[in-house]
């Protein structure tokens, strides 16, 4: 690869994210991404934008290129129109003409269906031209932005034309979620996948682990030491992650019939903020020691039986409602919905982790469409004290409370009691608030390009092992086949609110209420 280490834009604090990219590197970055999916929503919406917001960064090699297929007729030319309109609208950085245009001619484009033979026939020839154009070495990133029907389609072509590998050339593949849709099938499809592809060549995708709060999670707990000592049962009272959106299902009415939000967030997304938050410190900052500790997580959540799903896990669909001023569908009104449809648009639940540190303590887990507010966060509770001092003197005093704040507003967030000032001895909750995305504005890069560039430089830490999916998917199966067979009982909550009063009665139950920061 090279970089030139020049500026492509003045702006100052371009400047001072160009200066803060390490590119140390002496990783071969040369590559073809291949894009299967080319015309998509994804490809559009956040593929194409990261790639042009590296390139922004000068984060791309010049032995790069970009093949999309899709199964519309398209020239080159239509193609990359569609793709800089697309970059215009959707990416972190203003288009600039000069950066555009180094981008613009390296992407390409065919048309052909997933099935046919000849279409990957073709895809090879243009590949190995485009080889020798751009000094790539044969080096290729197959991402898979296709709904999940094709997946063992496309592998299996790749496989049969011998795309799959190649000696002293690295071949990876990139298959975003929905990864199965039970254990069964993610176990098949994992089969299918590495007989073509090592599991070190295998980029399993979950975008919230590329969001910037989520890998800070680890060095908030690991680079400080004032944390680690109290993270544990003995100080900590409850753990809660909560990830909410404003909006409903918009046009993936089709998919989320057959997902929910127990298969579409907690399986994947909550599950993966579970296992960074409780994990036991790795080894080392190797990606195989973190993630063999992120998976000890997710084995060690305590097995539950159909009464635990009743009594502890609560499940909702949204209905009408205003947000902001407009009156939205309900669930059921949606595009591709069933008018009788019992799937779960929010989902809540209390999980124990049975290890050493964590035995005792619950984590509650909450998500869902058309709520309240958009937001991501967790929040850990310590425990009070006794009945001493101020905790004697005073019927209650606020429980610290750590934030770790997500998204849309990225920061930290500590909760102490204080003095109020004045001649009254009175005691108030006060807080330290870092944020870290309020000043800067642009400044935390989508989690799509830290994801495609750790799959430029080969560095699979913030990508799902398989173990990891397995044992994520053997908890959810057990939930859903209860919720599956509980039909009758599917609370239905007003778009624009918190969910249902059943997921509140969860934690009053406990003594406890959810804590919105
Ligand atoms: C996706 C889900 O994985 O994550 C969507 O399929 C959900 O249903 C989305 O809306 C939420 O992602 P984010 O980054 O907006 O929190």
């Amino acid at each position: 690869m090279t970089f030139n280490g020049q500026l492509a834009s003045g702006s100052e604090w371009v400047k001072r994210l160009k200066g803060g990219v390490n590119l140390n590197q002496n990783v071969d970055l040369s590559c073809i991404i291949v894009i299967f999916g080319g015309t998509g929503d994804l490809t559009h919406r956040k593929l194409m934008p990261a790639l042009y917001n590296l390139a922004y960064q000068q984060m791309l090699p010049e032995d790069f290129a970009v093949v999309s297929i899709g199964r519309r007729i398209l020239t080159d030319e239509e193609y990359r129109n569609q793709v800089k309109q697309s970059v215009e609208k959707y990416s972190r950085f203003p288009m600039e003409e000069e950066i555009w245009k180094g981008i613009e001619s390296r992407i390409y484009y065919l048309e052909f269906d997933f099935q046919d033979n000849h279409g990957y026939i073709r895809l090879n020839n243009v590949l190995k031209n485009l080889d020798e154009k751009y000094k790539t070495n044969g080096n290729r990133i197959y991402y898979l932005a296709v709904s999940p029907e094709h997946f063992e389609p496309i592998v299996d072509k790749l496989k049969l034309y011998g795309m799959n590998a190649k000696e002293n050339s690295h071949r990876r593949i990139v298959i975003e979620k929905p990864f199965g849709r039970d254990l069964q099938s993610a176990a098949y499809l994992n089969e299918k996948i590495t007989l073509a592809f090592s599991e070190e060549n295998i980029y399993r995708i979950d975008h919230y682990l590329g969001k910037e709060m989520i890998q800070n999670i680890m060095v908030i707990r690991f680079a400080n030491v004032v944390y680690e000592s109290l993270w544990n049962s003995k100080y900590i009272d409850n753990i809660q992650i909560s990830s909410s959106e404003i909006v409903g299902v918009e046009n993936r009415g089709g998919y989320y019939e057959s997902s929910g939000a127990l298969k579409d967030m907690v399986q994947n997304h909550m599950f993966q903020l579970l296992s960074l938050i409780a994990m036991e410190p790795p080894a080392s900052l190797n990606t195989e020691n973190i993630r063999d500790e992120k998976v000890k997580v997710l084995q060690s959540i305590e097995s539950v039986t159909p009464e635990y799903i009743k009594e502890n896990m609560v499940r909702g669909q949204y209905g009408k409602g205003i947000i902001g001023n407009n009156e939205v569908l309900a669930y059921r009104e949606e595009e591709k919905v069933a008018i009788d449809s019992d799937v779960e648009t929010f989902a809540a639940m209390k999980l124990h982790i049975q290890n050493y540190r964590w035995a005792g303590v619950p984590f509650y887990i909450r998500t869902g469409k058309r709520l309240a507010n958009k937001s991501t966060e967790i929040v850990v509770q310590f425990k009070s004290l006794d009945k001493v001092l101020y905790f004697k003197e005073f019927d209650y005093l606020e429980p610290n409370l750590l934030g770790i704040k997500i998204q849309p507003c990225e920061g930290v967030y500590f909760q102490m009691n204080g003095k109020k000032p004045g001649v009254e001895n009175e005691i108030i909750p006060i807080q330290m608030d870092f944020c870290q995305n309020c000043n800067l504005e642009n400044n935390s890069p989508e989690a799509y390009e830290r994801l495609i560039f750790d799959v430029m430089k080969g560095d699979s830490t913030l990508f799902t092992r398989w173990d990891e999916v397995e044992y994520s998917w053997r908890f959810v199966d057990a939930i859903s086949k209860v919720w599956k067979n509980i039909q009758s009982d599917l609370p239905i909550y007003n778009s624009g609110t918190w969910g249902p009063d059943e997921a509140d009665d969860l934690l009053k139950k406990d003594g406890r209420n959810w804590w919105n920061i």
